[in-house]
């Protein structure tokens, strides 16, 4: 089976066959991983530009593991230090990167559509890394391969989503990535950070967390974009913790076996406490191992690969 999409710039609209073909093909990938040597020949001659316009550390890096963990040259970009610096612009920047030979381009820009647009203008793959406020689909890739990888499956899964909603490019992809697969989703956060008519997404809303909490098999937990703090969206820092803040006590309402998760970087003691970061149902540093090999299977698929990795 091959991916019937050409780049990966979102997941909405991602079908389930293309879905369950990354998580499969990582699954191989993880494996591989494992081994005392987790490096594979599959993308030898395969170039690969990681264009880095925001800061990142997990994506940033989790990409360029994967890219040598296939054996693909790769250059990184970031913006200090480029000639972004003396006002080239996205289209010339890339077309000059692709001038010199290059087969995917990895981006993480401010603004929602950057990959779409660069999809359009330029010759190589593109892989979203996080645009705006629109989506990160590696990220809901790698979400919903850490909850398969724990429950076996994704239909009928409870996932609540808590933070800032509005402003989360993880929510997005999560909710796009899980309701294609059939789990159920709740969203949960102060009014001000819900996007209006939410709904028409397909999730349950609530500003009510505890009533949000009850029955859910998996929190994902969002960071608190504290920028906002300046924009009027939240009374205050304590207040927004008191409400809407993840601690032991919360975690009652939940359905026995449990997950939390969060896709980093965290305010302890804001969006969660210490005490639940790293308690036993805590799945968020599994989930930044797990991006390796979900990165892996996207770079490997969108190549042409066929989802059988050790026969190619
Ligand atoms: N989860 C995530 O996107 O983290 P970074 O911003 O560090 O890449």
């Amino acid at each position: 089976m091959s991916l019937k999409i050409h780049h990966l710039l979102g997941l909405e609209g991602v079908s389930a066959d293309d879905i369950r073909l990354i998580l499969d093909t990582a699954v191989s990938f993880k494996e591989i991983l494992a081994r005392k040597i987790p490096k594979v020949p599959t993308l030898r001659g395969t170039t690969v530009a990681n264009l880095f316009y925001e800061p990142s550390t997990r994506t940033r890096f989790s990409f360029e593991l994967a890219e040598k963990r296939l054996s693909a040259d790769t250059i990184n970009f970031t913006t200090s230090g480029s000639s972004v610096a003396k006002g080239e612009s996205l289209k010339d920047t890339v077309w000059n990167i692709e001038a010199m030979k290059i087969d995917i381009v990895v981006i993480r820009h401010s603004a929602s559509g950057a990959p779409h647009y660069l999809a359009t203008c330029c010759k190589s793959t593109v892989i979203n890394a996080g645009d705006g406020a629109h989506e990160h689909p590696t990220q809901g890739l790698l979400d919903m391969y850490t909850m398969r990888e724990k429950y076996g499956k994704l239909q009928g899964l409870k996932v609540v989503i808590v933070g800032d909603i509005k402003h989360s490019r993880v929510a997005r992809s999560n909710i796009w990535g899980l309701l294609t697969m059939g789990a159920k989703v709740a969203v949960c956060g102060p009014p001000t950070l819900l996007p209006v008519e939410m709904e028409k997404f397909g999730v349950e809303v609530h500003d009510d967390l505890d009533e949000a909490l009850r029955g859910a098999d998996i929190v994902n937990i969002l960071r608190l974009q504290k920028e906002r703090q300046k924009t009027g969206l939240l009374p205050s820092l304590r207040e927004y913790s008191r409400y809407y803040g993840i601690t032991r006590d919360r975690l009652d309402l939940l359905n026995d076996n449990f997950t939390i998760m969060h896709p980093g970087p965290m305010n302890r003691g804001v969006e969660i406490s210490s005490e639940v970061a790293e308690g036993p149902y805590s799945v968020i540093l599994p989930q930044v191992t797990n991006g390796v090999a979900v990165r892996m299977a996207v770079l490997y698929l969108l190549s042409g690969g066929k989802g059988k990795v050790d026969e190619e």
